[in-house]
């Protein structure tokens, strides 16, 4: 017994390690510190200061002139507070894909409204304003709005989606979390994702964008006390400031983004390639060459997902359903209203996430498209 354990604990020191599904790389602690400098100098350490102002200003360089930001402490508050500042019916459903992170529905409950789980377009993976027009007469006259989720970074259809505001007055909000790269545009409010997991990652955070500057005042209010050029609650509110640490953070982030940017795309352009012969294996449209994200996610023949997963951990390659079984299976959720979801149950169980970072090296690619060969032989 004795000796077993030491053979295992060899194998285990000398056998090849796991290559992990991420590997998320924020900015130098050598990066941040002419940031943190500032902070000392100035000597203010949250409430707007000078970095989040900096910070802010930058983020909407990046949109169309006159696009507000609005920082929050993650994307599930940015969701949950900019729906309470759209000060919707209570109680009223909020038309969201089902493929989706639970954090949608999270924030569509935390406002107070009920998420309506409607299905995804089979290609693209995303809502489309058809599964909202399509509802019947009595769903649609409860539906306050709609929750379009970018699938993993990849540009939703704004101008689809601004075409169906504009044609029906339902309010639209977009889930962008991971689509820091894409999303170009706010026409429509939207709201990215800072977690360490994404592209341009700070830890914890997110902001809001939008055209729409009574609906940022609105938020920002929300976001501090309900305070609004006084010391007064004007409405009952939190606090989810950014603090200037965090705005460090975001400002070495995005000094270093280009040069990430084109990291994650290389780094995609390999993993595409080593993938070349094997055709069951599809990115979405665009994946690491189109736009960057922090993740692959792959569409696999159907019902692979679960065995191919279980075939590359015992190769040693880690995958992850980031979706799970899709939000409306979890527990939280089940009780919730929704349509027919056939093409969601169908990407749970052919979608898995493959390992993606910006430093994926060649060995690790090439062990993630041999163990994907051999698993995919063997289904
Ligand atoms: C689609 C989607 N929405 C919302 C979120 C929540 O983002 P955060 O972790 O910043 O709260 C995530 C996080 O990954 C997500 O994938």
């Amino acid at each position: 017994m004795a000796v077993n354990q030491a053979l295992l604990r060899e194998a285990q020191a000398t056998g090849p390690t796991r290559v992990p599904v991420a590997r998320p790389r924020l900015p130098s602690a050598e990066a941040v510190f002419p940031y943190l400098q500032k902070i000392d100098d100035a000597g203010w350490y949250s409430n707007f200061g000078p970095l989040l102002t900096e910070f802010e200003a930058r983020l909407a360089g990046r949109f169309p002139a006159g696009t507000e930001v609005v920082t929050v402490t993650n994307a599930t508050q940015a969701l949950t507070l900019t729906l309470m500042a759209m000060d919707l019916p209570v109680g009223g459903y909020v038309v969201m894909p089902a493929w989706t992170f639970v954090a949608t529905a999270h924030a569509v409950v935390q406002a107070g409204l009920r998420p309506w789980f409607a299905d995804v377009d089979p290609d693209s993976w995303m809502l489309r304003p058809e599964a909202v027009t399509g509802l019947t007469a009595d769903v649609r006259e409860q539906v306050v709005a709609v929750l379009p989720v970018s699938a993993f970074g990849a540009p939703a259809d704004l101008a689809a989606w601004r075409a169906f505001r504009d044609e029906t007055g339902v309010p639209v909000l977009v889930d962008a979390a991971a689509a820091f790269d894409t999303l170009d545009d706010a026409a429509l409010p939207a709201v990215v994702s800072l977690h360490a997991t994404k592209v341009l990652g700070i830890g914890e955070g997110g902001f809001l964008a939008t055209r729409d500057a009574a609906l940022a005042l609105k938020v920002r209010q929300l976001t501090t006390f309900g305070f609004q050029d006084s010391r007064e609650s004007q409405v009952a509110a939190t606090n989810a400031k950014l603090s200037e640490y965090a705005a460090a953070v975001g400002l070495a982030g995005l000094d270093a983004w280009p040069a990430d940017r084109f990291r994650f795309l290389r780094a995609a352009q390999h993993l595409r390639i080593s993938l070349i012969g094997q055709p069951e294996v599809r990115f979405q449209d665009g994946w690491g060459s189109d736009w960057a994200t922090s993740v692959c996610t792959v569409g696999l023949p159907e019902g692979a997902a679960g065995p191919v997963a279980e075939a590359l951990h015992r190769q040693g390659v880690d995958t992850r359903q980031w979706w799970g079984l899709g939000c409306h299976m979890s527990p939280a959720f089940t009780g919730c209203a929704r349509g027919d979801l056939r093409y969601t149950d169908r990407l749970a169980g052919s979608v898995i996430g493959l390992p993606f970072s910006i430093d994926l090296d060649a060995a690790e690619t090439a062990r993630i498209a041999n163990a994907l060969q051999q698993a995919l032989a063997s289904l």
